[in-house]
């Protein structure tokens, strides 16, 4: 996919950023549900932002900040070095974000989540951009028994394509760290809350959808599984803490990113509540799970003690704030498919639109 910068304003844009004390972020996947996030706290924040991405669900996300932000149309793995050069730090979010996606097309996960991000990382290294935070994800703790809270010690082990690849390019961004280079790696719980790249295909998000679709909320299995979860707001400000912590104290480290592992009946019996609130009732019912569901939980505590960084938004407040958006801003047309990211991979395939690239193609771009 060719380079295509969108911006009137381009660099220069990057340059006036905060005056002085300039800081510039390249958001990769930063026309995403937490990257659409992500860029808006930042540019709020004072940061002058680029955003690298492929625009697979359009520029509709970043709508009303275009004029604000150096946009690159673009797909990591053609990633150039003009496309980073000049800024200060890179939030690497592209890929495909979630299991189903990673098994309908594991070639193309592998291109993008293990190979992408390895690629991203030594280009970044090598222009000169000293931290780089990569959005790993808490699904590489799948597989371990559960009944215990882990910790990025744990000895993980997946199986999926997705955790796979994340694990593989955790493994690489860590031996591309040295005195130059502060990659940290963060493995962000399943995220809840709004985003104007909306996703319905988050527990949360889902219970939320069914709410105010159907007015029931539906419990996989028999609800005792237990995930972690975190709002996209916090993810977003975990990213910002972790290119702001002394270098020394993050270099090459991974955190989790966990507000707090719920068990899945007392997450619906929650948000139910918080429903009920806004004026939602609903039926809880339990329909069977689908073949592979995660159970596991895993603790924030390594980065509220290295960074000073704990999520803090909950689930009842995410879910207040998701329902006045959702109201207000015309997210209620629930069935369209780019709510949910394996129905919109399917068509964006049918289309052409995720191409998987040739081996050869893969193997240069490992440089
Ligand atoms: N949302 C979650 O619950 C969650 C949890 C843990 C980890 N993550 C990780 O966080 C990151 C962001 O997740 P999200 O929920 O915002 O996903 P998303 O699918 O909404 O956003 C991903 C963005 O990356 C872009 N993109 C995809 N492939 C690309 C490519 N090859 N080149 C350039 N751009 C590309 C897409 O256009 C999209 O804008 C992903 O890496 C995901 O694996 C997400």
């Amino acid at each position: 996919m060719a380079k295509q910068s969108d911006s009137q304003h381009g660099s220069e844009l990057v340059e006036k950023g905060r005056g002085a004390s300039v800081k510039r972020v390249l958001v990769t996947g930063g026309g995403g549900y937490i990257g659409a996030v992500l860029v808006r706290q930042l540019l709020d924040q004072g940061y002058a932002v680029r955003v690298l991405d492929a625009l697979y669900w359009g520029k509709k996300p970043l709508a009303d900040v275009l004029d604000r932000i150096e946009l690159i149309q673009g797909d990591i793995r053609d990633v150039e070095d003009s496309w980073i050069a000049g800024v200060d730090g890179v939030v690497h979010l592209a890929g495909l974000s979630n299991d189903p996606t990673a098994e309908y097309d594991p070639q193309a996960n592998w291109e993008m989540n293990a190979l992408g991000t390895e690629r991203v990382a030594m280009v970044a290294k090598r222009v000169g951009v000293r931290r780089f935070t990569f959005g790993s994800s808490c699904s590489v703790y799948d597989g371990l028994p559960n009944g215990q809270v882990y910790t990025e010690e744990a000895p993980v082990n997946p199986k999926g394509a997705y955790a796979e690849g994340k694990l593989y390019a955790e493994a690489r961004l860590r031996e591309l760290a040295d005195d130059n280079f502060s990659p940290v790696i963060l493995r962000q719980a399943t995220v809840y809350g709004f985003s104007p790249r909306m996703r319905y295909d988050l527990v949360v998000n889902t219970f939320v959808k069914d709410a105010m679709q159907a007015g029931k909320l539906q419990i996989h299995g028999d609800g005792l599984i237990r995930r972690p979860l975190v709002d996209v707001a916090d993810v977003a400000q975990a990213h910002i803490a972790c290119l702001e912590a002394p270098e020394d104290a993050v270099r090459g480290e991974t955190f989790n990113v966990v507000q707090k592992n719920y068990q899945v009946k007392e997450l619906a019996q929650l948000a139910a509540g918080a429903l009920k609130t806004e004026s939602y009732e609903v039926d809880l019912r339990f329909v069977p799970a689908p073949p592979r569901v995660r159970d596991y939980e895993c603790s924030n505590d390594k980065l509220t003690s290295v960074v000073g960084y704990t999520p803090q938004r909950t689930v009842p407040m995410a879910i207040a704030y998701m329902i006045s958006w959702i109201r207000s801003n015309g997210y209620m047309a629930f069935d369209n498919p780019r709510f949910y990211n394996i129905r919109w991979m399917e068509l964006l395939k049918e289309q052409g639109r995720v191409p998987a690239m040739p081996a050869q193609t893969v193997a240069q771009a490992r440089l």
